[in-house]
């Protein structure tokens, strides 16, 4: 019987931010492939008695579906393990149409983003209510280009939160966008450096000092920058953004809303 590959999300690093199905597959594996540097040692250290495990960082496309492969049509299960959530800029899919093209059966198993990782170090919320109800994941334009439409000056015009991946040596490039956007050089940045692991670093900035307080600190590589007001860390003292779901006077499916002394509610 023919095997399967797993692509697994390991999480931001922290071994514990691993999904239990993504732990139990690596653990069942009989070939196990990791990414990069940002995928921890410790996601990779329990597995099974004879499982091969191999960093792939240093192997091109082909001998990285060629063993994956190999392995499947034997009978094995196959995780290909890659750092944060495989969906975002993890480069499966075009592992996916190869595996697809050999007859392999595969499955994608969700991780915890460094986006969202990032978030929860700063102790922040994402989606703001009234402040902002968007996200935005994306990328500077580097060597890698960026489709039509998705310079980082016209993606920040909407003014929302934005997560920028693989983006801390173009800060520059980042803030002059920002800057052309219409974003204010007050306006709240926070970068985390290898968010969840033991050095990891955090940055609470604006959009007019970050590029010299990075550069001060040296970080250009492995950090998440978070962008947009609802960075803002006196955010966290403040009742002004106070969202509807928990809100006495307004009525949902799982709460009646008391009655509104004030005229402003919705009903009940
Ligand atoms: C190739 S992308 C992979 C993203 C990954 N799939 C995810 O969901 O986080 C690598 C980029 O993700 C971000 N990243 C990944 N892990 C990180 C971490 N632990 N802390 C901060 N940023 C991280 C950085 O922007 C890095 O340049």
């Amino acid at each position: 019987m023919q095997g399967k590959v797993y692509f697994i999300g390991a999480g931001p690093g922290d071994p514990e931010l691993i999904t239990v199905k993504g732990k139990r597959l690596i653990e069942q594996a009989d070939l196990i492939l990791y990414t990069d540097s940002l995928v921890s040692e410790e996601v990779v250290a329990n597995t099974k008695p004879g499982a091969v495990v191999e960093k792939s960082a240093g192997l091109a496309l082909e001998e990285i579906v060629e063993r994956m492969v190999q392995a499947a049509q034997k009978g094995g299960l196959v995780a290909r393990v890659h750092t944060g959530d495989p969906a975002v800029y993890g480069a499966i899919l075009e592992q996916i149409v190869q595996l697809n093209e050999a007859g392999i059966e595969w499955e994608i198993v969700p991780g915890v983003s460094s986006v969202f990782a990032a978030a929860a170090v700063l102790g922040a919320e994402l989606t703001v209510p009234e402040l902002t109800q968007t996200m935005i994941l994306t990328r500077a334009e580097g060597r890698t280009p960026v489709p039509e439409g998705e310079q980082l000056r016209d993606l920040a015009k909407h003014g929302a939160t934005l997560a920028l991946f693989l983006s801390a040596s173009l800060i520059d490039k980042v803030v002059s966008e920002l800057r052309e956007a219409g974003w204010s050089d007050d306006t709240p940045v926070a970068v985390v450096q290898k968010a969840t692991w033991p050095d990891q670093m955090v940055l609470r900035s604006t959009v007019g000092k970050v590029a010299s307080e990075m550069k001060r600190l040296g970080i250009r590589s492995h950090a998440m920058v978070l962008a947009g007001r609802a960075l803002d860390p006196k955010l966290q003292w403040s009742r002004e953004h106070q969202s509807k779901l928990y809100d006495k006077t307004f009525a949902h499916r799982y709460r009646r809303a008391v009655a509104d002394t004030d005229g402003k509610g919705e009903g009940g």
